[in-house]
């Protein structure tokens, strides 16, 4: 996702800088060419030698290496970043920021610089607190630099509080924001992600395999490109993705009351909930014993939630309906009857019979249809590509 984009990691002279060595190599994975620019002290905590083979580019440490002086090293690095992130930012370099000094490397290429800048600070409780360094943050960001505030929990200097480095999950989302279009800025989204659970004794339910994670990348992808995202899961083990309005549920019912309450507010509703069709006909509030219990069981419907959507859209509600169906045969001919039977915009089709699509697993290839007859088939992609070419086609229903 990060293919072809130039990243500069500026590392500052904290204790944490050993963690941003895996940094290096998660930029890399998704595709990015990352240049290290160390400061002085930052050169005292970890080697620049572990940088240069992680990144698999030389070093840069100083304004004045005798080897580069004929590159201009400030502007020429400046001159070729996509995005400039300093982890760990140190209250030093933060300051030197604020004031728009130039007197180390780091710093007078950010000024010379014209893309986006991310400062990820990491310091001691009572430095971070102080007015000084939070004046600082402010000024910074009025320059439109990005801040991703640091984490509470036990520091390395033995004290608890704010000033830990963030993990690299919520790192990655800022980065991958601030380098994405934000063609959904402003739009108001609905999603809906996971399985649900109907209860049948205080033990035991009905459930499914949806580990949510194509929800989730559905929300993470939308976020990423501006939208305000609501999330509405249902029991997953998937932690909160960072900035999104997350709802946890359990049942079916109660999955139709958040959605059908937030609907109307929306501009989408993307479906990717394996909701079940059926719940048990009566609950037992105590557990159903072996010796007396049925061996049937009896099922009552629970209401189709799309099915409800597409019937306020016609009339006159307003969100895009993207819906997810999972087949086992027949699928695009099944595809077809649900998009039109429930008034969809457009159905994503999983063929759950591939063992690396559909269900539990990190990969997903789907069809789409549209109410214009259109069939479009994607090869296998992660989910979270899978997530980006759906909002692509959404973005683009928007647009008409
Ligand atoms: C062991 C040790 C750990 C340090 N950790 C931090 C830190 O986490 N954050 C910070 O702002 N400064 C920290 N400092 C202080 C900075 O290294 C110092 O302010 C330095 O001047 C920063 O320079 P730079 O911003 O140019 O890298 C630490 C210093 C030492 C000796």
């Amino acid at each position: 996702m990060l293919t072809d984009k130039k990243i500069i990691l500026g590392i500052s002279g904290s204790i944490a800088v050993y963690k941003v060595a895996d940094w290096i190599r998660a930029l890399r994975r998704a595709g990015a060419e990352v240049q290290v620019v160390m400061t002085e002290a930052a050169a005292r905590f970890v080697a620049p030698l572990t940088f240069a083979a992680l990144s698999g580019n030389k070093v840069y440490e100083g304004m004045f290496d005798p080897n580069d002086a004929e590159q201009i090293p400030h502007i020429n690095l400046a001159a070729g970043a996509d995005l400039i992130l300093i982890a760990p930012a140190t209250a030093q370099t933060i300051a030197r920021l604020a004031h728009g000094m130039a007197d180390d490397l780091l710093s007078a290429l950010v000024l010379a610089n014209k893309s986006p800048v991310i400062l990820c600070p990491a310091m001691n409780s009572n430095m971070y607190l102080n007015s000084a360094t939070q004046n600082n943050l402010a000024q910074v960001r009025e320059y439109g630099y990005r801040v991703v505030d640091p984490d509470s929990g036990s520091l390395a200097c033995n004290t608890e509080g704010p000033g830990r480095l963030v993990d690299w999950s919520s790192a990655k989302e800022v980065i991958y924001s601030a380098l994405s279009q934000q063609d959904l800025a402003g739009r108001k989204v609905l999603i809906t992600a996971g399985p649900t659970r109907e209860p049948l004794d205080p033990v035991r339910y009905l459930g499914n395999r949806s580990t949510g994670r194509m929800g989730f990348a559905l929300a993470t992808t939308a976020k990423r490109r501006g939208a305000d995202v609501t999330l509405i899961a249902g029991p997953v083990t998937l932690p909160d993705p960072p900035g999104i309005n997350v709802i946890r549920i359990n049942t079916a019912d109660e999955m139709a009351g958040e959605v059908l309450d937030r609907s109307q507010d929306m501009t989408v509703v993307v479906k990717a909930a394996a909701v079940s069709d059926f719940r048990p006909a009566t609950y037992s509030a105590n557990k159903l014993k072996k010796a007396t219990a049925k061996s049937t069981l009896d099922l009552t419907s629970n209401q189709d939630i799309l099915k409800t959507l597409g019937k306020k859209k016609l009339e006159g509600a307003n969100p895009i309906l993207v819906g997810f169906a999972a087949e086992s045969h027949d699928f695009i001919k099944e595809g077809w009857r649900k998009l039109r039977d429930k008034n969809i915009d457009l159905l994503a089709l999983n063929d759950i019979t591939a063992d690396d699509a559909g269900f539990a697993v990190e990969t997903n290839r789907i069809t789409l249809l549209d109410q214009d007859g259109t069939e479009e088939k994607f090869p296998l992609l992660s989910k979270e590509e899978t997530a980006d070419l759906i909002w692509n086609r959404v973005v683009d229903l928007l647009n008409k």
